[in-house]
Order: structure tokens, then C-alpha cells, then sequence
């Protein structure tokens, strides 16, 4: 199905998990991808695998957090992007608040709510400009509820779907969509790289015990294409959960309170 024919599409942190799948999904879907993520490693690995399967997506190296580095990425997608996905964002070792650092504050902070708000504020003067857009923003299961996660992502996690209604109440007249997809457990690079905290992430594992099976990355980038492409085009400020079913088992049997 070539639904992102002709289309622009910038993708934030591609080279792996959800972002990678999606830029795969959304290029394999007619659409030129603008990919971006910060590390290196992970970045020739996926450039690799793009290439491999003869895909277009072109990969460059972005901090989100810096908004020099969103600049950077921005001068190289021409006047025009059609759909933005917001996928880049890291994990908070699951620290409760008493146990918190600045530092793991700041830096969830500046990826999962700063950097996001960069790069929308940007694509969307484009879009802007162009006369229309659409933006899907990933947030998660922790955008729910506090359960999955430690304080600094649960916190960015909810923040996100005030950016997602904000962007679609004020744009939606200006032919901007903007939508979350809030997955559930997924397999990805994200856990892999996660210390954890002993008693908070015991408890996290109290809701992690209603978990379905975790899902895969293409799971969630099949829910993101479509919110980006205009068959959803009466869709705007909506928070789609992908997660087989778990928010919905947690906000009815308390399973974590
Ligand atoms: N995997 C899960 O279980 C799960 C569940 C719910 C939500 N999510 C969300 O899905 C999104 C994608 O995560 P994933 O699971 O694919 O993990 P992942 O770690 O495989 O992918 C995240 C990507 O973001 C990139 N990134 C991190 N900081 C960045 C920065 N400052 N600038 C640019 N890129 C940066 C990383 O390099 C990486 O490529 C995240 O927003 C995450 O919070 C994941």
C-alpha cells in the first residue's frame, strides 16, 4: 500500500525499535524519511539495514534536546514535511522521586518533553506555512498511569498528551493533526540499556504483572502510519493505547495501588 506516496516524513530516533520500524514502514509506504537519533553504533546498524532493504530513508545524527542539533536536522528537510513521528525517548532507570538526581531528571526531561517540543515547533512552522500536517507523537503506557515506569518517565509520559491536545486543539483549524499512540511493552532497545532502582522496581513489577506479551515494533508503526496518513483524516488530538489490552486491565482492577 503506498498511503505516504509523495510524502515528506521525519522520523525521531529511527535507528532503532519503534522509530526504526516505523521509518522502514512509512518508507516501504511510498514516503521519503528524514530519520534522526543520537548514537552512532546504532545509527550505522540501521543505516545498514535501510540500505539492505532498499529503503529511503536517509539517517543523520540529531540530539533532540539541543535545539542547534533540531536546526541541523530541520536544514535538511527542505521547505516541505508532510508527517512528523515523534519516537526518540529514554527511560528513567525507575527511580522514584525520593531517589532522584538531577541529573536523570533533566535528561528525561530534555529528551521526552523538550526535544519533542523542538522538533514540533519546528516541523511545525513548516507545516504551517505549507497549509497542513499530520504529527504522531509516541507516549506510553506510562502516559496513564504510574505503574510501568519511574518518576521522571511517567511525568514526561503524561506531559506528552498535554503537547499532542495543545498541537491539535490550536492547529486542527489550520489543517494539523496531531495524535498519540501510547504503546505498551514492546521489544526495543529501551529496556536493554535501563538500570533499575531495588524496591521501586519491584513495585513497578506489580503492574507489570498484568502485562500481555510484548508487542513488536512494527505492531505500533502499522497504529502510526495510519494516524499519519489521510485515512485518518477526521482523526485529531486522539490517544490511541497499543498495548493488548493492559491499560485497560490496570485502570479497572488497581492492580498497582
Ligand atoms: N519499548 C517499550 O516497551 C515502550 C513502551 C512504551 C513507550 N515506548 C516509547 O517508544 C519510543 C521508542 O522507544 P523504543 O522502545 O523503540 O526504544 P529504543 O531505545 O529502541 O529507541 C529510542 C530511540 O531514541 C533515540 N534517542 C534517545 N535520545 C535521543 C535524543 N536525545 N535525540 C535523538 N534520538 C534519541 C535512541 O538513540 C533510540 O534510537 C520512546 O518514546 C519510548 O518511550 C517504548
Amino acid at each position: 500500500m503506498q498511503r505516504h506516496a509523495g510524502k515528506v516524513a521525519v522520523v525521531t530516533g529511527a535507528a532503532s525499535g519503534i522509530g526504526r520500524a516505523t521509518a522502514a514502514r512509512l518508507a516501504r509506504e511510498g514516503a521519503t524519511v528524514i530519520g534522526c537519533n543520537v548514537h552512532e553504533r546504532s545509527r550505522a546498524e540501521a543505516a545498514a539495514f535501510f540500505a539492505e532493504q532498499g529503503l529511503d530513508v536517509q539517517l543523520a545524527r540529531a540530539d533532540i534536546s539541543q535545539q542547534q542539533e533540531v536546526d541541523n536536522l530541520m536544514a535538511r528537510t527542505g521547505p516541505r514535511v508532510d508527517l512528523l513521528v515523534n519516537a526518540a525517548g529514554v527511560m528513567d532507570g525507575y527511580l522514584p522521586l525520593g531517589d532522584l538526581d538531577d541529573e536523570t531528571w533533566s535528561r528525561v526531561v530534555d529528551v521526552n518533553l523538550t526535544g519533542v517540543m523542538r522538533v514540533c515547533r519546528a516541523v511545525l512552522r513548516l507545516m504551517l506555512a505549507d497549509g497542513g500536517g499530520a504529527i504522531v507523537t509516541v507516549g506510553s503506557r506510562a502516559s496513564l498511569g504510574a505503574g510501568p515506569a519511574g518518576f521522571s518517565y511517567a511525568t514526561t509520559k503524561h506531559g506528552v498528551l498535554g503537547l499532542v491536545k495543545s498541537i491539535a486543539w490550536y492547529y486542527g483549524p489550520h489543517g494539523i493533526r496531531s495524535n498519540a499512540v501510547l504503546p505498551g511493552g514492546v521489544h526495543s532497545e529501551m529496556h536493554k540499556s535501563s538500570d533499575r532502582s531495588g524496591w521501586a522496581f519491584d513495585r513497578a513489577g506489580l503492574a507489570k504483572a498484568t502485562m500481555p506479551p510484548k508487542g513488536q515494533a512494527d505492531e505500533i508503526a502499522t497504529v502510526i502510519s495510519w494516524l499519519g496518513s489521510d485515512e485518518a483524516s477526521y482523526v485529531n488530538g486522539a490517544i490511541v493505547t497499543a498495548d493488548g489490552g493492559w491499560s485497560s486491565a490496570c485502570a479497572s482492577c488497581r492492580c498497582s495501588g
